[in-house]
């Protein structure tokens, strides 16, 4: 018979006379007379129970197997005696598609996640990763669902360009470089200006070229990876991660906060509905109390407040930081932890920041020192969400670039249009990685993405 998939087997109304599961072993046990194999095969958080009868053709090498090897199952489903699973399959014939000797590192004992990163090819077989991924690849699938069912376009930004939107220093370079000659001494090759005709990196963000759709299609979004050469060896930065970038033409901030809490809202549901099982793997052995929290943020409203205000409750909260605020600072991850689990106890907007501290494209309020700018900060994570409403002005955004040391020849497009039919817009960036944390409690970005790269590593 064709393969079943273990959630489906698991999930049957009755019993089947004949069928066929493949995965891979979690766990071998053998009693007296009967051994029986834990299958999984990443369909669903709970391994099947195969039991293995002696009268079985190949009883004495299938009970032998080692734990992560490779099988396929022919049997029957029946109902479990056991407790805590419905049925169970009682194998006919066992097929050994790849044996594992005892060296294989996951053996059934409860590993760190610090060791688990070095075995990443092979800990997607675990119950923790098993998880995460499955929660990562149905909250893709919701993203998309969301902007679709509000009739926003997808749009692909590029990954080489040669703009950093976020003019923090941070891309890294692309070269056409033979990694096996020793380096050439011109910078000029080392950027591969000859090939592009300009200096070029890999993409900090697709907000520039989302801006660009956004004039001719008003709502669209993007859905990709980005590139962050930062040096900080944190839980929550990476130099490769996925951010989501809706943008939205004839929206201010207010609109433009609406939508973001909107699509928590719907994205928390979807992973209420959709990953019950893992979510409650999560909520018991990762973060107490997750189900609850996601549960009420399914319906919460977040508090919206200034940067100023912000400021004020901070200073006034007899709290001592590391780093002091005053009034033009950064927000250091201690003062958003502190917001969000001190003084909001949940979500938080934090809006109109100093012009100073944000990119040259948020659009200047009428103060003439802050702009329509908004960051959402989580508890434990801390900033999830950047975001603003865009200078759409093409007089104050000029001397926005120039303030910024960004000279006009550089975005000559960007400018473009400002020139021809400019309109109000904002949009937001929420970064993927950070979103999966929050919903599943896991607290390392190194744990929420397959393949992490962060300083130091790129191996896999
Ligand atoms: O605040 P950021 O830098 O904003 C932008 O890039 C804007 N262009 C977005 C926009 O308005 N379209 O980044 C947005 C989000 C952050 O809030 C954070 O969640 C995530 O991206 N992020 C990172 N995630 C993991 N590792 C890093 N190094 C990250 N840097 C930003
Ligand atoms: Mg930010």
């Amino acid at each position: 018979p064709p393969r079943t998939r273990i959630k489906d087997a698991l999930a049957a109304e009755r019993e089947v006379s004949e069928l066929c599961v493949k995965g891979w072993v979690r766990t071998v046990r053998r009693s007296k007379e009967v051994a029986f194999l834990a299958l999984n095969d990443g369909s669903c958080f709970a391994s099947i129970q195969i039991v293995l009868e002696p009268t079985m053709a190949g009883f004495e090498e299938a009970a032998r197997l080692g734990t992560g090897a490779c099988v396929a199952v022919a049997g029957t489903l029946v109902p479990s005696p056991a407790s805590g699973q419905r049925w169970e399959v009682k194998a006919a014939r066992v097929e050994i598609l790849g044996d594992a000797d005892e060296e294989y590192p996951l053996q059934k004992k409860r590993h760190s996640l610090e060791y688990l990163r070095t075995i990443a090819h092979l800990r997607p077989r675990s119950n923790t990763f098993g998880a995460v991924f499955r929660v990562r690849s149905a909250l893709s699938f919701a993203i998309h669902n969301f902007f679709r069912e509000r009739g926003f376009l997808y749009v692909h930004t590029p990954i080489i360009t040669a703009n950093d939107c976020e003019g923090a220093g941070e891309m890294f370079r692309v070269t056409t470089l033979d990694p096996l000659k020793p380096p050439v001494k011109e910078a000029k090759v080392d950027w591969a200006e000859d090939f592009f005709g300009e200096k070029a990196g890999l993409t900090v963000s697709g907000q520039l070229q989302g801006e660009l759709f956004a004039t001719a299609f008003a709502d669209i979004y993007t859905f990709g990876p980005t590139f962050r050469a930062e040096n900080s060896h944190t839980s929550r930065h990476a130099s490769e991660f996925w951010m989501i970038e809706p943008e939205m033409a004839f929206c201010d901030l207010a609109g433009d906060c609406a939508l973001a809490e909107d699509f928590l809202r719907y994205l928390v549901t979807f992973a209420l509905n959709e990953c019950g099982e893992d979510l409650a793997f999560f909520d018991e052995r990762v973060e107490k109390g997750l189900l609850a929290k996601l549960e009420a943020l399914a319906t919460a409203r977040f508090e919206r407040i200034s940067y100023s205000e912000a400021v004020e409750r901070l200073q006034s909260s007899g709290q001592s930081f590391e780093f002091p605020v005053e009034w033009g600072c950064d927000l250091q991850s201690e003062h958003e932890r502190y917001l969000t689990e001190k003084v909001v106890g949940g979500p938080v907007f934090v809006t109109d920041y100093p012009a100073a501290i944000k990119a040259f494209y948020m659009r200047l309020n009428d103060d003439g020192k802050t702009v329509a700018a908004m960051d959402l900060l989580v508890p434990r994570v801390g900033e999830i969400i950047g975001g603003s409403q865009r200078e759409d002005r093409h007089d104050v955004l000029l001397q926005r670039m120039a303030a910024c040391k960004i000279v006009p020849e550089s975005l000559p497009w960007y400018l473009d249009i400002r020139r021809w039919g400019s309109c109000p817009h904002a949009g937001f960036g929420l970064g993927f990685e950070r979103l999966i944390m929050y919903l599943t409690g896991m607290e390392n970005i190194r744990d929420v993405i397959p393949f992490p790269r962060t300083p130091g590593n790129a191996k896999f």
